[in-house]
């Protein structure tokens, strides 16, 4: 196990994620807000009051808590990780009505095809060994008109992106090529696809058509 996937699964980086990390680290990676990354998970979800939503690599439940709180009716939101300390963390934090917590491999959902009618993964596909299996399970689960949405590292040829990514790369974390997501959801059959660049992250989000 390399020292990114050591580090998600302890029980003290589980504590301090939500708190400090999260905003310190991705502030620092995008000059974005943790409030801004909710909002506009919401937004490009397209989330309606009744949509159920699954959250991959959900961490503490940072995000998944927020998006439950969108819906009403019979929506709820889903969120999977693969570390316990992570989901621990998630249940004391961010429980709610209409939040359940799943410890399981976005490798392997384990749902049904077309479960869910938003589907994500924020900050977490540099971390997973085959991340491209991932996005095609996140895929397989979409429902028709669903929507798709995830934040990954993406390759900038600033000093800064050489440095973070020698430095991420020696610790176990990945960097994407921009055309990664966009071309594979492409050939997936999803349209509607939408990319924006924050500093070090890509934000890519697709809809599956109807
Ligand atoms: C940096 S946290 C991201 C948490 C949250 N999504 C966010 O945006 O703040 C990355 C999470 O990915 C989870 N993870 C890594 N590999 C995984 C896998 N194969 N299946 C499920 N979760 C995984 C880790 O346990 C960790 O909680």
């Amino acid at each position: 196990m390399n020292l990114a996937r050591r580090t998600m699964n302890s029980s003290a980086f589980a504590v301090v994620y939500e708190r400090a990390w999260r905003p310190a680290a991705f502030f620092v990676a995008t000059g974005r807000t943790m409030q801004a990354d909710r909002r506009d998970a919401a937004r490009t979800l397209r989330l309606g009051a009744g949509s159920k939503v699954l959250d991959v690599a959900c961490g503490p439940g940072n995000i998944t808590h927020y998006l439950s709180e969108q819906l009403s009716g019979d929506g709820y939101a889903v969120g999977l990780d693969f570390s316990t300390p992570m989901l621990r963390q998630a249940l004391a934090d961010n429980s709610g009505p209409r939040v359940g917590y799943l410890r399981g491999d976005a490798r392997q959902l384990p749902f049904p095809d077309g479960s869910f009618d938003a589907v994500c993964c924020f900050g977490a596909l540099y971390l997973i060994p085959d991340p491209l299996e991932a996005v095609r399970e996140m895929i397989r689960v979409l429902a028709p008109g669903g929507r798709i949405a995830l934040s990954a590292s993406q390759r900038t040829d600033t000093w800064f992106g050489f440095v973070s990514s020698m430095v991420g790369g020696a610790g176990g974390l990945r960097v994407f090529g921009v055309d990664t997501f966009p071309e594979l959801f492409a050939r997936s059959g999803l349209v509607d696809i939408d990319q924006e660049i924050h500093g070090l992250l890509q934000y890519v989000s697709a809809s599956r058509p109807q």
